[in-house]
């Protein structure tokens, strides 16, 4: 006879259960088998109304401090579902449990989990998709029963097994489904989920977790990345569009052509649009079809006489209203001052005046005019607000709203470091909503940076510097390039550069550069690099590192807006919504990029970089040379090491400026990223 024998099972289980735990407690069995090493394990399953269809629970369930070999009659259970039956079968074992071909003697116990949890996400939105990456967004759940902590995004690839297609309509779609899976977390309702494969199918699903634990998952939802031919798919799209549109709009043209015969009210109709402004406006306008509703930009060059432009959009003023108090600027036509205006019964307001130099030639106050006709156009909270002109005296002047902080990037540089992360992104903020509101209009700025931006005493940002080719003519970083155009290198999409093709997605890469000089408080973009290396260099698919303290979100927003493919880069409006969602969960924004990137502790990893032999040629490449006696002295003699620092090293050696602090942690995340690319690549160094 076997001297001891398995345990009875446990008696008295209850069970105590509040918004986040599940405790389960049980008494000792009766009977221990005559041994000392008893131990219990508990199995959860899920089970319906019926209580014969039961589940096992699988993986998002915790036990605390484990679910077998637990030496105490409890146990804590962790992220458990609400709205659920789960029955919990709680075992005592011992030595000999193993041994024995009785069956198991186990207590049950079932609980339901009715505690206010969350309730569902709805509906999941693809906001753009690149080829690696896809950005999502969702609204928070009807009820969330407490604070939102965070979500949960569980996605896989969609796959099809490597059978022969005539089978797959045998699987469920499930079964196509691979098992291993890749999940992150975002405290905003939106997340950005990168290193996806190009061209591919992807199943997302979210949780949302509060005090009170976690919701059930949504229902599924498929999306797909971008491959490099959806560029020409988006065109055909926007062709079909207007042709649909077209089709539609003529339509419409006949039925109320008819009416107006029919109703006699067609003299009426023919008078008023014979007007020839509003004929201008009833046609295509800057590649943009008209809709009801929708103000459109019109360009002055399409008026005969282009002063008939600037006296339809701006106003006349008398000069005796205006004071000029002080020069603040020169511009190219002339002085830019600032001054008071007096309108009246209003109080006095402080403007800046831009003037005509005299001695000028036709063509130059029609160029100076011109912007005063495009800005008067305008009318939104972050573009510069046109006050009106003085075109009937001399000096010929623009008169527009004073923004007290000047240009953005000569402010930042003025206030190295001094925002917080949300100020900055406040900026951008209405940087975009302003850009926004030009591109709905169907105006392409062409010249978007940040010294084209005015800060005003609230920090609020309005776009400015109106004028097309003219302001190219005005700005000192607008350079010839070999098809004779003017343009600012750095700031200007590729497709602009080759083929000057502007556009609103063109003005989303100057955005996205301007997102880069904001972030690094008003960095030169691509230090000082060539124009003619910076093209090549942005051709053969580098792009700007993150600035040293740049929330990754951000990073993420800016590379998007320097996809090659236009028609990849997000819409303002897409830009707006998401710094919105960043703005409103502060906590989406403390994951800094260089908490990303680290780079392996074990030497043999690092592979030597391959353009910069030593670390002298290294910072003499970023205009840094005067710390090589620092990096030096300090042993950090090879790029291996260096390539290891971290930012307190950098200061440690004595790096004290945070400029330069910022230039070198900025260039050795460009070569940790360019090492993992050769890395991921398989390339051998
Ligand atoms: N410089 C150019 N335009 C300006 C403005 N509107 N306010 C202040 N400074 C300026």
């Amino acid at each position: 006879m076997a001297c001891t024998r398995p345990p009875s099972a446990p008696r008295n289980v209850i069970f105590n259960i509040n918004e986040t735990a599940l405790l389960l407690e049980w008494s000792p069995p009766s009977d221990t088998g005559g041994r000392k090493d008893l131990t219990y394990s508990v199995i959860c399953k899920k089970c319906g109304s019926d209580a014969s269809q039961c589940e096992i629970c699988g993986g998002g369930i915790r036990f605390v401090p484990r679910h077998t070999g637990l030496i105490n009659s409890s146990v804590t259970v962790l992220d458990f579902v609400s709205h659920v039956n789960y029955t919990f079968e709680i075992e005592a074992m011992n030595g000999v449990s193993e041994l024995s071909f009785s069956p198991k003697q186990f207590t049950a116990i079932t609980v339901t989990t009715d505690q206010d949890a969350p309730s569902l996400i709805g509906m999941v939105r693809k906001d753009w998709a690149s080829q690696n990456s896809i950005a999502l967004s969702w609204q928070e759940p009807d009820f969330p029963n407490g604070a939102i902590l965070d979500y949960e995004i569980k996605y896989y690839e969609k796959v099809y097994p490597r059978i022969a297609p005539a089978f797959w309509h045998y699987l469920r779609v499930e079964e196509h489904e691979q098992l291993s899976y890749s999940s992150t977390r975002s405290k905003a309702p939106s997340v950005i989920v990168t290193g996806l494969k190009p061209a591919t199918k992807y199943i997302f699903h979210i949780r949302v977790r509060t005090a009170t634990g976690y919701s059930g998952y949504s229902q599924k939802f498929e999306f797909e990345t971008g491959d490099e031919t959806s560029d020409i798919a988006a065109e055909q799209g926007q062709i079909l569009v207007i042709a649909t549109a077209a089709v539609g709009g003529f339509t419409l043209l006949v039925i109320l052509t008819l009416f107006f015969l029919i109703t006699g009210r067609c003299q009426w109709y023919i008078k008023a649009k014979m007007k020839s402004e509003e004929k201008r406006r009833a046609h295509l306008q800057n590649g943009h079809l008209r809709f009801p509703g929708t103000k459109t930009y019109i360009d002055p060059d399409t008026y005969e006489d282009p002063s008939l432009a600037v006296h339809e959009f701006a106003k006349e003023i008398d000069p005796s209203r205006i004071r000029i108090e002080r020069v603040i600027g020169a511009g190219e036509f002339g002085e830019v001052c600032s001054g008071r205006l007096k309108t009246p019964g209003k109080r006095e307001i402080p403007v800046a005046i831009k003037t005509l130099k005299g001695g000028y030639v036709d063509r130059q106050r029609r160029d100076f005019l011109r912007e005063a006709s495009i800005m008067g156009q305008f009318d939104h909270p972050n573009i510069i607000r046109l006050e009106g002109v003085v075109t009937k005296s001399r000096p010929v002047m623009i008169v527009v709203e004073y923004m007290e902080n000047g240009s953005l990037d000569s402010f930042l540089r003025k206030h190295d470091g001094h925002f917080t992360v949300i100020q900055l992104v406040g900026m951008l903020r209405g940087i975009a909503s302003g850009m926004k509101y030009l591109s709905d209009m169907g105006y392409v700025h062409r010249d978007l940076a940040a010294r084209n931006i005015l800060v005003n005493s609230n920090l609020m940002c309005k776009v400015s510097d109106f004028g097309l080719s003219r302001v190219l003519e005005d700005d000192p970083e607008a350079a010839y390039t070999t098809s004779g155009g003017k343009i600012p290198i750095r700031w200007t999409a590729p497709e602009a550069i080759a083929y000057r093709k502007f556009s609103s997605a063109s003005d989303t890469w100057s955005y996205g550069i301007v997102m880069w000089e904001v972030m690094s408080y008003g960095e030169r973009p691509y230090w000082e690099m060539s124009n003619q290396d910076v093209i090549l260099s942005i051709e053969e698919g580098y792009r700007l590192p993150a600035p040293m303290g740049c929330p990754a979100s951000l990073h993420q927003l800016m590379l998007h807006c320097w996809q090659k493919e236009r028609n990849h880069r997000p819409k303002f409006t897409d830009i707006v919504s998401f710094l919105d969602k960043l703005i409103r969960n502060p906590s989406s924004l403390h994951t800094l990029v260089e908490d990303i990137l680290v780079m392996p502790d074990s030497p043999g990893e690092v592979p030597e970089y391959p353009f910069f032999v030593s670390v002298s040629d290294w910072l003499d490449s970023i205009k840094m040379g005067q710390y090589k006696t620092n990096f030096m002295a300090a042993g950090y003699t090879t790029m291996d090491l260096v390539l290891r620092m971290s930012i307190d090293d950098i200061r440690r050696i004595g790096v004290v400026l945070i400029g330069h602090q910022r230039r070198i942690v900025s260039s050795l995340q460009t070569l940790r990223l360019h090492m993992m690319h050769i890395q991921e690549k398989g390339f051998h160094v």
